[in-house]
């Protein structure tokens, strides 16, 4: 038992190891004028030369997976049946990943079914169902294994479209999404991305300045040629929410549009009230607390301290205006929806806020198991070693565990003579 234990810990080990040299390694290059895309896509890009590390590691974590994940991981309250049909449109830079990690934990240990992208794991992109300009497609996605009747989750980037998202997912499915302060965004954005390295190719004066960003909202045109609305710096999770040029330049337009996303989205997350966010997400999908803990993903670390004036904030307003009506909008509706909780709600937050210190702080030790008494908020329930594994867990091998499931390995009788195709 011990041993395993033991094997557990060194392949999380050589996996930890892998990508943060990974991580590092790519958000290093991104400040490389020459790299022309690989700043753009830095939570995808796997170079060739790690992609074996990573694959090798991942597809021995998946048999551990299998090993470890019961079906049975919380209990349902008994007065309403928990909701799976659930499409979560993720955005950049607020909090997106977090939310991914709970959905794919929860879909992955009911081995429920997920719309993921088809594309071969490690490509550029491979997390993307679809991308601003591009068409979202039920083509664009893995089809239904064998004995599954509809796509059950839907948690990776693609851009809104209400045709589109319908066309894959059933007519019962519940549209969640999450937002952020804009210029806390962008701020964000502008780091992870390494969108400086894309600015400093039109012009690579902006290298010069100690406030780039704010350099960036002085002079936009400078930086960024032609007419551009949505870009990484500006409108980015309008974008994400299907937004587009008639909106920008049509306020009845953008108020016809929000309507729709109010009636479309059951709840609109926001990452300054991601506590609060997600007891309301459990209340309204008749989830467990246990559903919802989490260990933050995919933070951005290195973000350095920059001072920002008031002219920069209002400039930036004036450049990503969408954002600003969208996020105005969603963060009302949630406040809203908070001041009309009872006390009882607020109860439940502090409690589900001690647990997630608790969860943090047991998942990063060697105990790895707390034992969670009942409270009138959920039952008893355990916090095991294999509980903080998958808490853990990154995003995106997360999705190659699950990339795997979609895709049973094909039997061929006779071998292919010569190399390995991948
Ligand atoms: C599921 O829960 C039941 C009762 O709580 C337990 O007996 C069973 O072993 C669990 N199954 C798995 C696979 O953990
Ligand atoms: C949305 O999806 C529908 C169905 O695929 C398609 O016909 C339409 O052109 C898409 N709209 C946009 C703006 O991409
Ligand atoms: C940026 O600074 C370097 C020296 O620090 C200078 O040689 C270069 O001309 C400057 N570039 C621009 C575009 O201002
Ligand atoms: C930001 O402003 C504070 C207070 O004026 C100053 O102490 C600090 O050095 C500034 N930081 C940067 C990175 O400019
Ligand atoms: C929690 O773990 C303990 C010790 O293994 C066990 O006795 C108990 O039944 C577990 N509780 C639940 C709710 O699974």
């Amino acid at each position: 038992m011990a041993r395993i234990f033991r094997r557990k810990k060194v392949l999380w080990l050589v996996l930890l190891a892998a990508v943060v040299v990974f991580t590092l390694a790519v958000l290093q290059s991104s400040g490389n004028p020459t790299e022309l895309r690989a700043p753009v896509m830095v939570d995808v890009v796997v170079t060739p030369s790690n992609t074996a590390d990573v694959s090798g590691y991942v597809s021995g974590q998946v048999k551990y997976l299998n090993f470890i994940i019961s079906d049975n991981v919380t209990k349902p309250s008994p007065t309403c049946s928990p909701i799976h049909n659930i499409a979560f449109l993720k955005t950049h830079k607020a909090g997106s990943s977090t939310v991914t990690s709970i959905l794919q934990r929860y879909g992955m240990t009911r081995n429920l079914q997920f719309a993921l992208p088809d594309k071969p794991s490690h490509t550029f992109a491979y997390n993307y169902l679809s991308k601003p300009g591009g068409r979202l497609t039920l083509q664009a996605v893995i089809p239904l294994l064998p004995g599954k009747e509809e796509y059950n989750i839907l948690c990776n980037h693609a851009v809104y479209n209400r045709t589109a998202f319908r066309l894959i997912m059933p007519s019962d499915t519940v549209y969640i999404s999450i937002l952020r302060e804009p210029f806390s965004q962008v701020e964000s954005i502008f780091e992870y991305y390494g969108v400086i390295g894309s600015l400093a190719r039109v012009n690579p004066s902006i290298r010069n300045f100690t406030n780039p960003l704010s350099e960036f909202f002085s002079n936009p045109y400078k930086y960024e040629k032609g007419n551009v609305h949505f870009s990484y710096l500006r409108n980015k999770q309008a974008e994400d929410f299907g937004l587009s040029v008639d909106e920008l330049f049509s306020p009845s337009k953008f108020d016809e549009y929000l309507q729709q996303l109010s009636q479309d989205f059951l709840l609109v997350m926001i990452m300054e009230y991601f506590d609060e966010s997600l007891l309301l997400l459990k209340h309204a999908l008749c989830w467990d607390t246990k559903d919802i803990l989490f260990i933050p993903k995919n933070k951005n670390g290195r973000k350095p301290r920059r001072n920002f004036t008031d002219e920069d904030r209002k400039r930036h307003r004036k450049l990503s205006s969408l954002d600003y009506k969208l996020y105005d909008f969603f963060l009302k509706r949630l406040q809203d929806e908070l001041s009309r909780q009872s006390e009882d709600f607020f109860q439940e937050l502090d409690n589900f806020r001690s647990l997630l210190t608790q969860v943090k702080h047991t998942c990063e030790t060697k105990s790895s198991f707390f034992y969670v008494t009942a409270t009138r908020w959920y039952d008893a329930f355990n916090v095991t070693a294999e509980d903080c594994n998958i808490l853990r867990m990154p995003e995106l091998v997360a999705l190659d565990v699950l990339l795997k499931r979609a895709r049973p390995p094909v039997v061929t009788p006779t071998p292919l003579s010569g190399s390995k195709i991948h």
